[in-house]
């Protein structure tokens, strides 16, 4: 009785009475549920978010934007890009580089049910799950290099399970499983455009995943970084589930970020043309930091630099590597977070389950790359995108499947 009125305290200061109304009517074992729920969620947060955000976001354009320097893999002399290998290989050959990988998502444009890593495709080399290609991307470096490096993978509340019981079943694919570490990344709730909390049809308030962006503070409060600091790693590559030719071993880009002194680091590949969609590298305010297309005007995407190269032309390929300690700076940081509209169905004071047609609540996520401003400099690599760009987004067309497939055949022949 105690819990259940201080729930309900909670719900009358956050303005939230329909969930009071709709407590009241539930059976002893789902109010119970959804008491604990209220009890362990912070509202500030999301009423804060609501109200930052239920205006729209600022663009960009008046705030100081400039280029980023980069380096380019292949642009550099012979004995330049040595000696960053040279650097960099002796950090992986002696276990201070581990391997990320940001399982989370939810694959909505592909639609495959399931976790994406779960997804297989069809290569000249076979069949072959995406997870599958992650873990031949490390034997690959194993042979190379003569140690396991250890993999971690976020997932989400959502597909943690599938996530774990696949791998199990497949048997990691091979790969020692003392070398792998799975870790669930938070979730935020959702909310509607009237600033109310959303119950979903298991009578609980509804939640998602809180964007790659939460993978700074997951790492931190899952024992990630201090499992990583005990094993003295030092760099550690953060990248996406679903680019089928990302390669997160690579020497080149460890030397030349301790090179250049930096603590975070990017590979970039050059936008195919202006109006790609896609977001790229770029300094605003003095900070690196990542701008969406939807944030560029035409003339930005356009502008050229003096050798005729696009001046916003680096783009993001979801191709990270940090040091220790910027990832330790970064699970204090406060994430930016950017809000999607949806559409989500909801259970109304009655208990029934109301179907919506238009978008009708906010979901917020914040970006990894919103992480990079934390830094005065990052180091960008610039790499061919027929090495290491196939990414598998949507269903069909641009960044699906059969091109990703494409271009892996392309990479493997
Ligand atoms: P995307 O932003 O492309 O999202 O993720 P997605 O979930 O794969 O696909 P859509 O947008 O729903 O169609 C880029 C990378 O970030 C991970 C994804 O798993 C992918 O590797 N990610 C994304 C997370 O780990 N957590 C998240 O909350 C969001």
């Amino acid at each position: 009785m105690e819990k259940e009125q201080q729930a309900k305290n909670i719900l009358a200061k956050y303005n939230q009475g329909h969930i009071i109304k709709i407590l009241d009517k539930l059976n002893e074992e789902k109010k119970e549920e959804l008491i604990d729920q209220i009890i362990e969620m912070d509202f500030e947060q999301i009423i804060d978010l609501y109200n930052k955000y239920k205006q729209d976001e600022l663009l960009v354009s008046n705030k100081d934007i400039k280029n980023i320097k980069y380096i380019d893999k292949y642009g550099i002399n012979e004995s330049e890009r040595e000696e960053y290998k040279r650097i960099g290989e002796k950090y992986i050959k002696e276990g201070k580089y581990a391997v990320v990988t940001m399982a989370g998502g939810q694959g909505t444009r592909l639609g495959h049910t399931g976790p994406k890593g779960t997804f297989k495709i069809d290569t000249v080399n076979g069949d072959k799950y995406l997870f599958e290609i992650i873990v031949e991307t490390l034997k690959k470096a194993e042979k190379e290099y003569g140690v396991v490096i250890p993999w971690y993978i976020m997932t989400s509340k959502e597909n943690n399970a599938q996530t774990v019981e696949f791998l199990k079943e497949k048997n990691y694919f091979s790969y020692p499983e003392d070398k792998i570490k799975i870790f669930m990344q938070n979730e935020i709730p959702m909310i509607s455009d009237d600033g109310k909390l959303i119950i979903n049809e298991k009578y609980r308030i509804k939640e998602a995943s809180d964007g790659n962006g939460g993978i700074y503070k997951s790492m931190k409060e899952n024992g990630i970084l201090d499992d990583m600091e005990s094993k003295n790693i030092e760099w550690i590559f953060i990248g996406g589930v679903d680019n089928i030719l990302l390669k997160m071993v690579d020497p080149i880009l460890v030397g030349a970020t301790v090179k250049e002194n930096n603590l975070v680091a990017s590979k970039s590949v050059v936008k195919a043309y202006p109006e790609e969609k896609a977001g790229v590298f770029c300094k605003i305010n003095n900070r690196p930091k990542v701008i969406e297309y939807s944030e560029m005007s035409k003339e930005m995407c356009e502008q050229r630099d003096e050798n005729g190269e696009l001046l916003y032309g680096e783009m993001n390929i979801l191709s990270h590597m940090y040091n220790i300690k910027a990832l330790y700076t970064l699970a204090d940081k406060k994430m930016p977070y950017h809000k999607a509209h949806k559409k989500s169905d909801y259970m109304d004071e009655n208990l029934k389950m109301i179907k919506v047609e238009t978008p009708n609540a906010f979901k917020f996520e914040a970006f990894i790359f919103d992480g990079f401003e934390e830094f005065n400099e990052m180091t960008i690599l610039r790499v061919k995108r027929e090495e290491e760009f196939a990414p598998i987004k949507n269903k069909t067309g641009k960044d699906s499947p059969e091109t990703a497939i494409e271009l892996y055949n392309k990479m493997s022949i």
